[in-house]
């Protein structure tokens, strides 16, 4: 069958990269794509919040399976679009449509619905317009450090933590007054800080059944030891060290399934990724955030590590059969090391000439990269993310960095501490 996924990033390099491997996938098709994508699928330059081209070169194209990446075009109604067109009746979807990917549209939506169905989360409150001048009074009273978090899609850049009252309280009243985040900043949720340590868990879902991909822990800072500004993710491992049998049957029970119950309840059809940000405090997992796809670069790890037919899986979520299938993880460790432009995350440089040496033993992803004249360039913030497979993250972090030293480009940047803190655990 004909795939075509949508996006431009690692993830869906690496979503390519393993549906490939299916013995049933005939093309693949990537909308954009990027300067790598183009050597084991077609790219397809085409503009991805056109709905209208989308569909139109999905007939053309004879697609029998669409995957999207990113959560823009879900949040934008991509789904619901596709699916009141009558010429694409056969067409199975993988993401969910607008209802659904509220989950990550809003913030304050997706509190209220883990209240409504009783999931563990961090205590919050709404604050607009109306309610700014008697928030900031009881701020006086709460302990830092401060969380805020814009409620609309922000790309990562929605959320504030400060230890500084005066701070948080100024923060507060620019994300509301100034709409320093467009649209996104009109509802801000006030939120209790979590400590502990963070891990990524995500699930396939047909809207009834669900299948448990291997979780991953990614490094979103750009600094070393997990400091300044945050980023689209930095690097990620997986499997991770603390999330243990017991760890991982509490977050099944106590929100996985819930989350999916809770869809069905609520009359959301979901078929498609939900990715579970979450907080390990003190053993006890709580939801920092639903994103509705896969995570990126979590997906770089993610994918190796899943055993057989990914597409199989995915069919199989689009036609409600889930509860069919089963699924197997690969025993060894994958780690990611993502490469960046100088300047990443504020302003950076593109159009840089890419050198590429010896990768053959790594798993080599692109993201910002495009082909111009015949060369390889950068052509955005994360430009190539190296992925290692090894026996223990030692061993699979070393062949990753060993990988990344045979890349090459003018202000070429990474951390040089992925996994640093499950080392320390002794993983
Ligand atoms: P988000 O955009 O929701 O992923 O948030 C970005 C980062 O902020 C997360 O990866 C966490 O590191 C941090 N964060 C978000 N919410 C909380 C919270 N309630 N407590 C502690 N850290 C948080
Ligand atoms: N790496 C975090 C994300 O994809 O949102």
């Amino acid at each position: 069958m004909n795939v075509m996924i949508i996006g431009s990033g690692g993830r869906e390099h690496a979503l390519a990269w393993k549906i490939k491997q299916s013995s049933k996938c005939e093309k693949i098709y990537i909308a954009p794509g990027n300067g790598g994508t183009g050597n084991i699928a077609i790219n397809l330059h085409i503009d991805i919040k056109d709905f209208r081209e989308i569909a139109n070169v999905i007939k053309e194209h004879a697609i029998s399976i669409l995957i999207i990446g990113p959560e823009e075009p879900l949040v934008k109604g991509l789904v619901d679009f596709l699916k009141g067109e009558k010429s694409l009746k056969e067409l199975k979807i993988i993401g969910p449509s607008a209802n659904g990917a509220q989950l990550e549209g809003s913030k304050e939506y997706a509190k209220e619905f883990m209240i409504r169905h009783k999931i563990p989360t961090a205590v919050s409150k709404t604050v607009t317009k109306k309610n700014l001048e008697e928030t900031l009074k009881y701020m006086e009273r709460l302990e830092p450090p401060y969380v805020l978090k814009a409620d609309g899609l922000a790309r990562g850049k929605g959320v504030i933590i400060t230890e500084e009252p005066e701070e948080a309280r100024k923060s507060l009243k620019n994300l509301i007054a100034d709409k320093k985040f467009g649209e996104a900043g009109e509802k801000v949720l006030l939120e209790e800080f979590l400590k502990g340590t963070e891990v990524s868990f995500f699930v396939i879902t047909d809207g009834k059944d669900y299948q448990i991909l291997p979780e991953a822990k990614d490094y979103k800072r750009i600094g070393e030891k997990d400091t300044g500004l945050n980023t689209g993710g930095m690097g990620a491992v997986s499997p991770v060290v603390f999330a243990d049998r017991a760890f991982k049957e509490k977050v099944n029970r106590q929100i996985i399934r819930p989350t999916i119950k809770g869809l069905q309840k609520e009359g959301i059809h979901y078929c498609g990724f939900i990715f579970f940000g979450l907080m390990n405090v003190g053993g006890e997992p709580y939801v920092i955030e639903y994103n509705v796809r896969m995570g990126d670069p979590e997906t770089e790890v993610v994918m190796p590590r899943i055993k057989g037919d990914f597409l199989d899986l995915l069919v199989a979520a689009a036609d409600g059969n889930l509860n069919e299938t089963k699924i197997e993880y690969e025993k060894f460790t994958a780690a990611t090391v993502v490469y960046v432009s100088r300047g990443y995350p504020e302003c950076y440089e593109k159009g840089h000439e890419i050198s590429v040496g010896d990768t053959k033993s790594v798993l080599l992803f692109h993201a910002g990269t495009k082909i111009r004249n015949g060369k390889l360039v950068t052509n955005g913030g994360r430009v190539m993310a190296s992925t290692g497979l090894g026996k223990d993250l030692d061993e699979a972090l070393s062949k990753s960095y060993a990988g990344g030293d045979e890349l090459q480009w003018k202000g070429k940047k990474f951390r040089q501490d992925i996994g640093f803190d499950l080392k320390a655990l002794g993983q």
